[in-house]
């Protein structure tokens, strides 16, 4: 087991002056440079206080989107220290680089309680490097800027890079209560989950989902599929999808896992009627369509009205619900009612209910539900699919003691 924050101050006689480097996931999404969910930085809020109020000196690490291993200002992260300065209510400095003469005049000059946000993590090609050395490298520079390391962005934890995993080896370490938090919620998923355990699966792709899917048709009583992938489900049961998105690679695992959920007695739910459209932005010729036929010519963008009631009607009774992945295109309001839909239907839920991460959360909230109307919304969308996955996540691994 990791050690928690409180157990790693016992081990060094407090945080009083320490300089604690803490991984955060702050990889928020920016529309012209401005945040349109800060879900990630209000989840980091907590342990970052936590360490301030006893008198650490915290210096936050983090990553904005993919830049390739070199400054690049779109994926700055000066928004995310104006937007964290406001949440905690004490200026966050933002130096300009993660390791080099800005990032140490910034932690020489801190005082007990300060918080200073290196530049993005991935503006240095260390980072993500596949090569252990040069991973090692960057970590060696991250970890002479600190006495103790935290890991608290759950995001980022399936990824062995260097200022989540080779940081951990170099630093006295714990895992941060978001960390904590998120795997006690994933472990009840894993851990006899109270059932009737439903699980709703949406997004473009297939092929990111094989092995959630794979793991959870031993353990799931229904699955519900919608998004984008759905269309490479209806081809493997024989009906033609049009112009809409197809993995055509994957069709014989799609057909497999048909077959083994049948044997397994699960109950797969898949869409009756779709929304669709000539094309991606051509919400005003939207239709309904059932799904043997969908026209040649167009693309099914979201679940029909059909199925929204399919759907609703397959969670009601449930005790447990993992929902990763949005119903349709939820950003333009003609595709976003089966997104509503199945939030609408989670918020109604007497048990459990998860909403998995990354684009479904941002979904959620864009719709305009408040966070407490789930029982938990994670911060990590691969992170929480490759736990329920049963893989071992590099970033938690290395955190045992
Ligand atoms: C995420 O958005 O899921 C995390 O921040 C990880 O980002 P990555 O997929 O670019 O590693």
């Amino acid at each position: 087991m990791a050690k928690t924050v409180d157990e790693l101050a016992s081990q060094l006689g407090g945080f009083d002056g320490l300089r604690v480097l803490v991984r955060c996931d702050l990889n928020v999404p920016l529309d012209a440079g401005e945040i349109t969910d800060e879900g990630r930085i209000r989840a980091s809020v907590p342990t970052l206080r936590y360490l301030s109020e006893r008198g650490a000196k915290v210096i936050v690490m983090a990553h904005l989107g993919r830049p390739q291993g070199e400054p690049d200002a779109a994926y700055s992260l000066k928004p995310v220290a104006k937007r964290l300065t406001e949440l905690l209510g004490a200026e966050v400095v933002a130096a300009s680089d993660a390791v080099g003469p800005s990032a140490r005049a910034a932690v020489e000059a801190m005082s007990n309680g300060d918080v200073v946000l290196l530049e993005n993590v991935r503006f240095n090609a260390g980072e993500t490097s596949k090569d252990g050395a040069e991973r090692s490298a960057f970590a060696d520079q991250l970890a002479s800027l600190a006495d103790a390391f935290v890991s608290d962005g759950f995001g980022v934890v399936h990824r062995k890079q260097a200022s989540v995993y080779d940081l951990a080896q170099r630093l006295p370490h714990a895992a941060g209560g978001l960390v904590l938090k998120e795997i006690e919620v994933l472990r009840r998923l894993t851990e006899s989950p109270v059932r009737p355990y439903v699980v709703v699966l949406g997004g473009s792709k297939v092929s990111d989902k094989l092995g959630v899917i794979d793991n959870l048709l031993t353990k799931a009583d229904r699955l519900l599929i919608g998004g984008g992938m759905v269309f490479t489900f209806l081809k493997a049961q024989g009906l033609e999808v049009g112009k809409s998105l197809l993995e055509a690679d994957q069709l014989d695992t799609v057909r497999a896992y048909l077959d083994q959920a049948a044997a397994a007695g699960v109950e797969i739910v898949l869409p009756s009627d779709v929304v669709v459209a000539p094309a991606f932005d051509a919400e005003d010729a939207a239709s309904v369509v059932a799904v043997d036929g969908i026209p040649s010519d167009q693309l099914g963008l979201d679940i029909g009205p059909e199925s929204r009631a399919a759907f609703a009607r397959a969670l009601a009774d449930a005790k447990t619900v993992f929902w990763n992945g949005p119903m349709g295109v939820f950003e333009k309001p003609a595709f976003a009612e089966g997104t509503r839909a199945v939030a609408e239907a989670l918020t109604r839920i007497d048990g459990l209910s998860v909403v998995g991460g990354g684009d479904s959360a941002a979904a959620v909230r864009q719709l305009g539900f408040a966070d407490d109307q789930f029982d938990h919304i994670s911060t990590g969308g691969g992170a929480s699919l490759e736990y329920l996955e049963g893989k071992t996540l590099p970033g938690l691994d290395v955190l045992k003691d």
